[in-house]
């Protein structure tokens, strides 16, 4: 029996737990800051801890005779929380400090991509001082997106026209970011903006090959219609042909290439990638482009993808930390998926945090759903908000549509007097708009 620890206490770890104690021979265990109930009832033991406490999550593992660990989000990679694991002895399925790079410093991604000629890359700069990056605004007209450098949890990136209006508008977020040193850096990136439909390609990588996944599409703004901030993801979909409704297979195959020479790049730098790799992609009028590149399983994306792997995960974990993926056969239902998150009223603004949430999980289920809970706390009395979202309903069948029905129909048993969720998710209204602006974007 393998012993697996898996780090983190969302949605998206919920979801890899339920992978974990699919496969054959695995234990699981976890470590996450919030009591995820879903995580607790699958463990066979859990730490509570702030899971990038290294030195903890390293002593439980250690204490716990752990051989595999899975770690889910992108601050424990940036904390080094594999490297002290490997110094122990003890495997891990995910990046490398210095290979999370490619996630936890926007710069360093771009400037590989430009080094190593890879397609899909912008035109972009990064800035330290106010009066240069206020030159390159300048160049494009102002039409541009300001990222701060570091992480910030998919909220410090805004785009012209979405989030604010001209140079002025641009300048003046930088400034911002410059002076706030948001993201953890007094440093900015601009990058031209990019027009088109986004998706997001999830891939297992050994190092030297990816196999990619499903492709997906997030909707990271909070309000229906696209409207109000960037938030950590609000829901997602996917087709049963693995693309997505305005996207063909020559897209993919170059979305694909464009994730394969991001692994090579990797492994020529002396830091070869090993686990699962997260592709944002803008699909322009000349193909796809990359927007972000993450160290991990996408949240919400995840939960599209991992409950249709019919394939032993825990096996694929260790294809991919020995470098043999290629060995590996993997299977993946052919099925629609849709995925829409239960918020805390105010999130992405100022979340109602405490608030009791009723979820009848025979209710659920027995209408077909998954349920995978998210930053929750449970306590004696029942299940409580926190600041982050709060869980996720997924339904799966062949028809896209069908799929989005049984999702409500499972969210019809979740119940609060501050939750919030964006039901225009997965609906059709929504998705022949994407098909009509991408049809509108090739044609122009
Ligand atoms: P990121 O955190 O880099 O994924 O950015 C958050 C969101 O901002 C993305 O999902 C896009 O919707 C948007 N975005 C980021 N970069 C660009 C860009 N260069 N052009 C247009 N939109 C962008
Ligand atoms: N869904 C966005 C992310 O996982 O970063």
């Amino acid at each position: 029996m393998d012993k697996v620890l898996v780090v983190g206490g969302g949605a998206r770890e919920h979801a890899i737990c339920e992978a974990v104690c699919r496969s054959e021979n695995a234990e699981l265990y976890s470590v996450m800051h919030n009591l995820n109930p879903g995580i607790e009832r699958l463990s066979k033991d859990y730490l509570l801890a702030k899971e990038t406490d290294v030195e903890k999550v390293v002593n439980y593992a250690v204490d716990k005779k752990i051989d595999l660990v899975i770690v889910g989000p992108e601050a424990p990679l940036e904390a080094g929380i594999v490297d002290a694991l490997e110094r122990k002895g003890i495997k891990a399925c995910s990046p490398s400090r210095k290979a999370a790079r490619i996630e936890t410093s926007k710069e360093w991604m771009r400037s590989l991509m430009k080094k190593y000629r890879i397609p899909g890359s912008v035109e972009y700069g990064c800035f330290s001082r106010m009066i240069d990056a206020k030159r390159f605004i300048e160049g494009l007209n102002g039409n541009v997106a300001v990222k701060p450098v570091g992480l910030t949890g998919g909220k410090g990136v805004r785009v012209a026209g979405d989030h604010f209006e001209g140079i002025e508008g641009a300048v003046n977020y930088a400034r911002e970011v410059i002076k706030n040193k948001i993201g953890g850096v007094a440093k900015v990136v601009i990058e031209e903006k990019l027009e088109g439909e986004e998706f997001t390609l999830q891939a297992f990588s050994d190092g030297k090959m990816i196999i990619p996944l499903p492709v997906v599409q997030d909707h990271k703004r909070l309000l229906p219609d696209d409207k109000g901030p960037n938030t950590g993801g609000m829901g997602s979909y996917s087709c049963k042909d693995g693309l997505l409704p305005f996207m063909n297979k020559d897209d993919y195959e170059n979305a694909s290439i464009i994730l394969q020479k991001i692994v090579e790049s990797l492994r020529k730098e002396g830091c070869e990638y090993k686990g699962a790799i997260y592709g944002q992609f803008m699909l322009t009028a000349d193909g796809p482009k990359v927007v972000e590149i993450n160290a991990r399983f996408g949240d919400p994306e995840n939960m599209n993808i991992l409950p249709l792997l019919e394939s032993d995960y825990i096996k694929i974990c260790y294809a991919m930390i020995d470098g043999n993926l290629s060995s590996q056969k993997i299977k993946i239902k052919k099925k629609s998926t849709v995925c829409k998150y239960v918020v805390p009223e105010g999130y992405g603004i100022k979340s109602i945090t405490d608030s009791k949430i009723e979820v009848d999980e025979k209710g659920i289920e027995k209408i077909g759903a998954k349920l995978f809970y998210a930053s929750v706390n449970k306590k004696d009395s029942g299940i409580y908000t926190t600041s982050s979202r709060s869980l996720a309903v997924v339904g799966i069948s062949d028809d896209l549509y069908d799929a989005e029905n049984i999702c409500e129909e499972g969210l019809k048993f979740v119940k609060g007097d501050h939750i919030f969720i964006r039901h225009d998710i997965g609906t059709k209204e929504l998705i022949e708009k994407r098909i009509r602006h991408m049809n509108s974007i090739r044609m122009s």
